[in-house]
């Protein structure tokens, strides 16, 4: 089954094209970071103008790199929820046409329950080995959850974020640091110019105590008056300069912080509800310092980390999602609407 996969919930315009939701035949994101940056964020309306100019010539390089044709798709898969309302109604409305216009089924994804899926592409199946129950992290722009997954289709919530995301407090800590726009890929460079033995800051973990509930917020205003205090402040002219090796510092110090606080709750979520493996999901856990440490941490238990690439946004997930939705419910009308808020568990 060849299921068509479109994502435009945030600032990716992205189509892929997946087999039997496993073997991926083309995957094509088409990235807005560049003029988003300019911003210092996210824009919605610019994202969902890009979207618009991006959509097609994307649905266009998917085909061509599958070596597909129209003829060849079994059914059109695309998120409805959550994300921006005017970025979503872009892929919703050209799923639905699609849909229409070739006559086959539409699957509206949950964007979260996509990022989970992506355990599945390639050689894994976590269902099979080692089975469920399973530990879900997703960490990304706009989400923190830790989910217990019991079958497919199947999803408690665990905990959340109370405040910020964990992909969101890594792009503010590094507005505050001057690197950029994403903030994560950023912390992550400059973090790797210094060896763990070299740390000399240290910033404070939240860990709330008794839940799996995460937050974010502190950890963001101890950095802020950190960097005041070092003299580290981009809104001020007259500290234009400030020394490198203090940014260095701070920004592995921050990573540290949320790296450890990710490891130790997905490890006690899944001693708790003896789930037998962990996977991983949203862009924060394309994070090298977060894979390393939970491989180090979580010696024996199964762990589902995707590339990178699989890990970010991408219309892959989408699709591999849907293969598994079709085995068990019936398409979408072709009335679907977009759920801004839409939750998982
Ligand atoms: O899943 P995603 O691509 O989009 C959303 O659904 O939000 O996640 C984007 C987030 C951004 O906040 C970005 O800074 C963060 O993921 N991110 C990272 C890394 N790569 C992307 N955070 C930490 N380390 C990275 N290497
Ligand atoms: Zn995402």
């Amino acid at each position: 089954m060849l299921i068509l996969g479109i994502e435009t919930s945030c600032d990716e315009t992205a189509v892929a094209i997946v087999e039997d939701g496993k073997r991926i035949l083309s995957n094509v994101v088409a990235s807005q970071v560049e003029i988003h940056s300019r911003y210092g964020g996210v824009v919605p309306e610019v994202a969902s103008r890009q979207h618009l100019l991006q959509i097609i010539p994307t649905l266009e390089q998917a085909l061509l790199e599958a070596n597909a044709t129209w003829e060849k798709i079994d059914a059109i898969a695309v998120t409805y929820g959550p994300g921006l309302v005017g970025a979503l109604m872009v892929g919703v409305n050209i799923a639905k046409a699609i849909a229409f216009a070739m006559e086959i089924p539409l699957y509206g994804i949950n964007h979260l329950e996509g990022h989970i899926y992506s355990a599945w592409l390639d050689d894994s199946d976590p269902a099979q080995s080692p089975g469920f129950p399973l530990i879900c992290l997703i960490a990304s722009g706009g989400h923190t959850d830790l989910l217990l997954m019991e079958d497919h289709g199947s999803y408690s919530l665990l905990g959340m974020t109370k405040d910020d995301a964990a992909g969101e407090s890594f792009d503010k800590a590094a507005r505050v640091l001057g690197l950029g726009y994403p903030g994560g890929p950023a912390i992550q460079k400059v973090s790797e110019l210094l060896d763990k033995a070299d740390f000399t800051e240290s910033l404070p973990r939240a860990w709330m105590r008794g839940s799996f509930d995460f937050s974010f917020s502190g950890l963001k205003t101890a950095l802020l008056n950190k960097a005041r205090d070092y003299g580290v402040s981009y809104d001020s002219p007259e500290n234009d300069a400030p020394d490198q090796e203090i940014i260095t510092q701070l920004a592995s110090a921050f990573q540290e912080s949320v790296v450890d606080v990710l490891t130790k709750k997905s490890l006690d979520a899944l001693s708790e509800t003896r789930a037998k493996g962990i996977i991983l999901g949203g862009g924060v856990t394309a994070n090298a310092r977060l894979r390393e440490q939970l491989r180090e941490s979580a010696v024996g238990i199964p762990l589902f980390i995707p590339p990178p690439r699989l890990c970010v946004d991408n219309g892959a997930m989408i699709a591999a999602a849907a293969y598994f939705n079709s085995l068990r419910r019936p398409a979408d009308v072709l009335s679907l609407d977009v759920i801004p808020s839409l939750r998982l568990g």
